[in-house]
């Protein structure tokens, strides 16, 4: 069916509205083949000969989050940092790239630590700010600007579209991990964006049970090329069941991101005056540093993440996740259960998580048994 018109709830549901050719089907089959027949003339005119390269198993994923994010293509990779790491090894070596300094632990990690001896000049900024990005970009040097939002842990936020005008004025790309906003809330390419990345580990899937990656282009340039190409050269491919499982989250996302993100902000209102709290941190409470420009940029709702800091300390934190019954004491986001995690214990020496901080990822539960739980909690933690 041709769908250009229809809403991206309709295609997520739908998953496009495929219907296997063979069989009919309205779910599609699982394409186990690792190789293609050869043409008698020696060609391969399906476009697959290796399903390293060309999984007919993606196929369907990726045009559905292509469509949803409204970019050319889409590629899936084994995993979040697989999708991550591919853009950055696309660069050539000199090449300076910036990236802000709260973002997912282990992508900066791997940035200053593996990155950088590949050649990469790789400089951590304040993202959130304009005047920040204005001034680190070294016009003609600087390839690619690397943005989340809202980010790891502390849930701040960067204007997408005010830092991709800068980047490009200077001749930089710019790439968003979108995983937290995911495209029910935020479209990173109608701001500018030309690469989106997703941890599709997280909403995407939904679930909890399936590692994955997603990366997005706005256009099918030679940049995109390379990507694809890194992809079949370095290996770092979803599997044929794993690819199906996704699409099959994907179905729901639209649902799940939006009950989770109307639950977090009852759940940051509730607790940001309460007493045990220092302070919520969550993009959509009127007051967080962020909020205009989240308000601009997120459409109905500002996500499923935020960060309480507890009062009394990295101890008080500690002892509230470990008093919490209901939200699972585990690392990981955006599931249909609700997630408590003590970030600094992750992250360890360089955090930008204060001790106090624990990280909460809002699943789909009732938000009054979540609000209940925490309580508890607290009272106890501080009993
Ligand atoms: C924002 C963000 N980006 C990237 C990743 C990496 O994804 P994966 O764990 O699928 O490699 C994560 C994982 O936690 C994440 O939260």
């Amino acid at each position: 069916m041709d769908t250009p018109s229809l809403k991206p709830e309709s295609l997520a549901a739908q998953a496009l509205g495929w219907v296997d050719a063979t069989t009919r089907a309205i779910s599609p089959p699982i394409h186990a083949s690792t190789t293609f027949i050869r043409d008698a003339d020696n060609q391969y005119r399906t476009g697959r000969a290796y399903a390293r390269a060309d999984n007919p198993a993606f196929d369907q994923a990726e045009q559905l989050i292509a469509r949803l994010e409204g970019g050319a293509q889409g590629a899936l990779f084994a995993s979040g940092m697989a999708a991550a790491t591919a853009v950055f090894q696309s660069l050539a070596p000199g090449d300076h790239v910036l990236a802000p300094k709260v973002m997912y632990w282990s992508l900066r990690n791997w940035l200053m630590n593996f990155a950088t001896a590949w050649g990469l000049q790789v400089e951590l900024i304040d993202m959130t700010d304009p005047a920040a990005v204005r001034t680190a970009l070294k016009p003609g040097r600087t390839k690619l600007v690397w943005i989340e939002t809202p980010a790891n842990p502390l849930w701040t936020i960067t204007d997408i579209a005010t830092t991709a005008a800068l980047a490009h004025a200077a001749g930089a790309r710019v790439a968003v991990d979108s995983t937290v906003a995911t495209p029910v809330l935020t479209r990173p390419i109608e701001l500018g964006a030309d690469l989106v990345m997703h941890a599709a580990t997280k909403y995407l899937n939904g679930h909890s049970d399936l590692i994955a990656g997603v990366l997005v282009t706005r256009e099918d340039d030679d940049f995109w090329k390379r990507v694809k190409a890194v992809r079949a050269y370095i290996g770092g491919t979803l599997g044929s069941f794993e690819s199906w499982l996704l699409l099959r989250g994907m179905r729901t996302l639209y649902l799940r991101v939006r009950c989770a993100s109307a639950s977090a902000q009852r759940i940051a209102e509730r607790f940001a005056r309460h007493p045990r709290i220092e302070a919520v941190l969550y993009p959509g409470l009127p007051d967080a540093p962020g909020h205009a420009v989240a308000a601009r940029q997120m459409h109905g709702g500002f996500g499923g993440m935020l960060s309480i800091r507890v009062k009394g300390g990295e101890a008080a934190a500690i002892a509230t996740a470990a008093h919490i019954a209901l939200w699972k004491r585990a690392t990981s986001l955006g599931g249909t259960e609700s997630l408590v995690e003590h970030r600094a214990s992750v992250e360890g020496a360089g955090t930008p998580a204060p001790p106090d901080l624990l990280r909460l990822s809002v699943g789909i539960e009732d938000t009054a048994d979540l609000i209940a739980d925490l309580e508890q909690a607290l009272e106890r933690a501080h009993g």
